[in-house]
């Protein structure tokens, strides 16, 4: 038996899976994202141990006798900062907070993060925000003798040892994405070296063992090993099966990302897409990142004050875009605009603006987000004609025709079960334990296969325009504010 523990932002999921990759147990815990100014985003790495603990005690009700590794997930770029004795030193700063967009800007200012990440800085990145530290916590920066990943602290404590993997490592800016090591030089440019840094192993080698107290604790065989896992992106595409060219699938969680797997590295970063190494050996894979998905239709639902699954299906036959707009970007955006300013809009209300119409809008807007993504992929050279939809969004119906009609290409959803990262780290376990590789990682069945409504096609393709066009103006209004508020 495998466990596969995926640490997300809005909560930590764990499943316990058999030798042939059937899900006997699943446990949830959830956890909240502290916001102390707009635009930042932070969570005590404390609260991560504490839902680990209450998912390992859930999936201990199973029996974990028979375990033989765990694989890790989690969310992507956090800054865990620890001092020499491991202590934290300050809450981590998250994937989705733009504070250091100062910072961001100046190192992408130099030509090598570029080349040698593949990557723009992005301000949720991690290396900005250490720079963003150094600037306004000294104190902390002084003592600063760690930088771990959020997934990677979890490790810290499950095994003692300080170790990252390769396709979380790349939403560091520290990464030479290419050669898969940590650089110096991107190390030196922040004020950092590698003893900063944890070791490096590949998502589906073995990263350390777990500790003996702990693995006593829920009756884990001593020795158990701790798989590298993956970011939580890549983690997923071992979790559906994408890792291979010509596979791609479209996250629909608090982010929301498209997702594609190539066949070698093939950087393009002036299109904001992000180019990172995959969870598995001499791979690597492709992604547009938009900051809020689900987390946009869950700040609506909170604005109405009804739950988001009530909103959705109150939705009936998938209809044309309406004359409102919603742009989703409550916390900046990542791809194509890499903005951490702008900000998002509802646009076009009119008296018959209902709660269904503005509902719609919601899911429209973040359907177009997904199709400036597929664009920016297109830009690359990368094709999608099909999509796996993974992550909770994915259970609205609406949503995903929406997508195959404004993206006009297939979308496959998964047999009932969740294929997300907590999937694909226990699948890294098995990996690690068992030496095998990315035949395992395959394909899940599909229960229904959603293809684009012809009929509404054109009416999509007018809304995305209509939604670049707002776009566009969003973008003119917030360089202008800029302009007079500094
Ligand atoms: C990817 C990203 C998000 C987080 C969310 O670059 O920032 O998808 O990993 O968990």
């Amino acid at each position: 038996m495998y466990i596969g523990l995926d640490l997300g932002t809005s909560g930590l999921k764990g499943i316990l899976m058999d030798e042939d990759q059937v899900v006997i147990a699943e446990a949830t815990a959830p956890l909240s994202v502290t916001r102390p100014h707009p635009g930042w985003s932070e969570q005590a790495p404390s609260d991560w141990i504490t839902a680990a603990e209450t998912v390992l005690d859930q999936l201990s009700l199973h029996g974990l006798g028979g375990v033989r590794g765990i694989g890790l997930s989690g969310q992507m770029h956090g800054a865990t900062l620890l001092d020499k004795s491991d202590q934290v030193l300050r809450p981590c700063i998250l994937w989705n907070d733009t504070r250091s967009h100062e910072e961001a800007a100046e190192l992408d200012g130099d030509p090598m993060f570029r080349r040698l990440t593949g990557n723009i800085v992005f301000p949720g990145f991690t290396a900005p925000k250490v720079m963003w530290i150094a600037k306004h916590e000294p104190q902390i920066r002084d003592a600063l003798a760690h930088v771990l990943l959020p997934k990677d602290y979890l490790r810290l404590w499950l095994t003692g040892e300080h170790v990252a993997e390769m396709s979380d490592a790349s939403g560091t800016s520290w990464l030479d994405t290419g050669a898969r090591d940590w650089s110096d030089d991107l190390l030196t440019a922040t004020g950092l070296d590698r003893s900063h840094m944890p070791r490096l192993v590949e998502g589906s080698a073995v990263s350390g063992t777990m500790r003996t107290a702990l693995a006593a604790r829920w009756g884990i065989p001593a020795g158990t090993i701790v798989a590298g896992g993956g970011g939580d992106n890549a983690a997923s595409g071992v979790g559906v099966g994408v890792v291979r060219a010509g596979d791609a699938f479209v996250s629909l969680g608090t982010s929301g990302v498209l997702f594609a797997a190539n066949d070698g590295y093939q950087p393009d970063a002036d299109t904001a897409v992000h180019t990172f190494c995959h969870a598995l050996p001499k791979t690597w894979h492709q992604m547009g990142v938009i900051l809020s998905c689900t987390d946009a239709l869950n700040w609506y639902a909170g604005l109405v004050g009804q739950d988001a699954a009530t909103l959705t299906g109150e939705l009936g036959a998938l209809q044309a875009p309406g004359a409102t707009r919603f742009l989703p970007y409550l916390g900046g955006e990542r791809t194509p605009l890499n903005s951490a300013s702008v900000r998002g809009a509802f646009l076009g209300l009119e008296h018959a603006t209902d709660r269904q119409a503005a509902t719609r809008a919601v899911l429209e807007g973040v359907t177009f987000a997904f199709r400036d993504c597929r664009d920016a992929l297109a830009a690359t050279g990368t094709k999608v004609e099909r999509l796996l939809a993974v992550g909770g969004g994915s259970r609205s119906d609406y949503w995903l025709r929406a997508i195959a009609t404004a993206l006009n290409c297939t979308v496959q959803v998964p047999v009932a079960g969740d294929f997300g990262g907590a999937f694909g780290a226990a699948r890294l376990a098995l990996m690690a334990a068992s030496g095998a590789g990315a035949e395992i990682a395959t394909l899940p069945k599909i229960a229904r296969v959603i293809e684009p409504d012809a009929a509404l096609k054109d009416a999509f393709d007018e809304g995305h325009a209509g939604f670049c066009a707002a776009r566009s103006a969003i973008m003119a209004l917030n360089t202008a504010s800029n302009r007079t508020s500094s």
